[in-house]
């Protein structure tokens, strides 16, 4: 048995390779340095889709569509909901858009967790929630439904370049989770319902936040080697680092590490902020390589992300929401694959309990 399921292969997929060795991540045949340089969230989502769904002419319009159709679920979101977790917010108004294997479904599914993240955001905030501008990409949208205003030119980009980015990743724990309902055919909202809850947990897409957190406990670089020990003394793991499958550096953390930069020079980043952030990130590294020789644990996805989304106006809380808006095209197209041409996923345990004393 192997725990954790490490190195099992359990899907064959066209959609996504993480090469953990060379720290390189391709979707679809496009490397993602490629992908980042090049592409907008609504490109990637129709690279991911192509041959799974039947894709309108024009993709960006329709998601704009679904964002509008998604948009009249928000008048569910009572006192109770809103009141909740913002993951968990979003987890029970997902609950409510129908299962379905066909593209408008889908799509809503992939409009979802921008649309009703801002308004939970904003009911929150005690403000009304912004209906979606269908005309406007997918990125620039979620921007404008949170804050209500159009937003720069270079915060949409790197929002979307932080969509583009999360969009998939081979068979991450809430992607196999996806595949797992889809498995049963049981429809596309049930499996992404299962993919987002279990994303939300912190060895998964729950680390972004700690990570702030992490940033003001330090408080000032110099103080990060210190803290830092004292963290691992206790047994702690220092989030935004080390990985299942990737044993050097994470791909995604450079490109996230890149449109960090690219707001910082835009000054939508405090200078202090980033040089903590790269003086923990030094410490960490330095930290983990002398405590623990033996697991190459490096900077993972997440901790940039937690910068980028803070400058971006989101609260800590919401992160994992907005991952979810990322990685939830690979999460449908995952789990067309697997209902496409894959069988039902069931695989064996091994009982390690009591046996009756007299067997019948
Ligand atoms: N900080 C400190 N130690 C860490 C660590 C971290 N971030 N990540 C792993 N380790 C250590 C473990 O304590 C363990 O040490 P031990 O063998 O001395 O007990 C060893 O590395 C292996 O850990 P394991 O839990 O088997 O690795 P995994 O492959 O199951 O874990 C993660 C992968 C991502 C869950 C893990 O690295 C982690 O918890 N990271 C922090 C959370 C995070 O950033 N999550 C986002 C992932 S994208």
């Amino acid at each position: 048995m192997k725990s954790g399921l490490e190195d099992v292969v359990a899907a064959e997929t066209v959609l996504s390779d993480v090469d953990g060795a060379n720290g390189r991540l391709i979707v679809r045949g496009v490397s993602l340095d490629e992908l980042v340089a090049t592409s907008r969230y609504e490109d990637v989502l129709h690279l991911l889709c192509d041959g799974f769904l039947p894709l309108p002419d024009d993709l960006p319009a329709a998601l704009g569509a679904a964002r509008q159709a998604v948009f009249a679920h928000v008048v569910a979101a009572d006192a109770a909901i809103v009141a909740l977790p913002p993951v968990e917010g979003l987890r029970a108004l997902m609950a409510r858009l129908a299962d379905g294997d066909d593209i408008d479904p889908a799509l809503q599914l992939v409009a979802a967790p921008a649309v009703f993240t801002s308004a939970l955001l904003r009911l929150r905030g005690g403000m009304e929630p912004v209906a979606p501008d269908p005309a406007l990409p997918h990125a620039t949208d979620f921007l404008r439904m949170l804050g209500g205003t159009v937003p720069s030119p270079q915060q949409a980009a790197a929002l979307d370049r932080y969509l583009v980015t999360v969009a998939d990743h081979g068979l991450n724990a809430s992607t196999f989770a996806a595949r797992v309902v889809a498995s049963t055919q049981a429809g596309l909202a049930s499996a992404v319902l299962a993919a987002l809850s279990a994303l939300k947990g912190p060895l998964h897409g729950g680390a972004p936040g700690p990570v702030l957190d992490m940033l003001d406990g330090v408080g000032k670089p110099a103080d990060a080697p210190a803290w830092l020990d004292n963290a691992l003394a206790r047994g702690e793991r220092l989030m935004g680092f080390g990985h299942r499958i990737y044993r050097v550096r994470d791909p995604r953390a450079d490109a996230l590490k890149g449109a960090v930069r690219l707001l910082a020079a835009s000054g939508a980043i405090e200078p202090q902020r980033l040089a903590l952030a790269e003086a923990v990130e030094q410490a960490a590294l330095y930290l983990l390589r002398q405590k623990k020789p033996d697991r190459p644990l490096e900077t993972n996805v997440e901790f940039y992300t937690a910068l980028l989304l803070e400058a971006l106006g989101f609260p800590r809380d919401a992160f994992t929401c907005v991952f979810a808006a990322g990685r939830v095209g690979g999460w449908v197209a995952h789990a067309r694959e697997q209902a496409l041409g894959g069988r039902l996923i069931r695989p064996m345990s091994v009982y390690v309990g009591p046996r009756p004393q007299v067997a019948a």
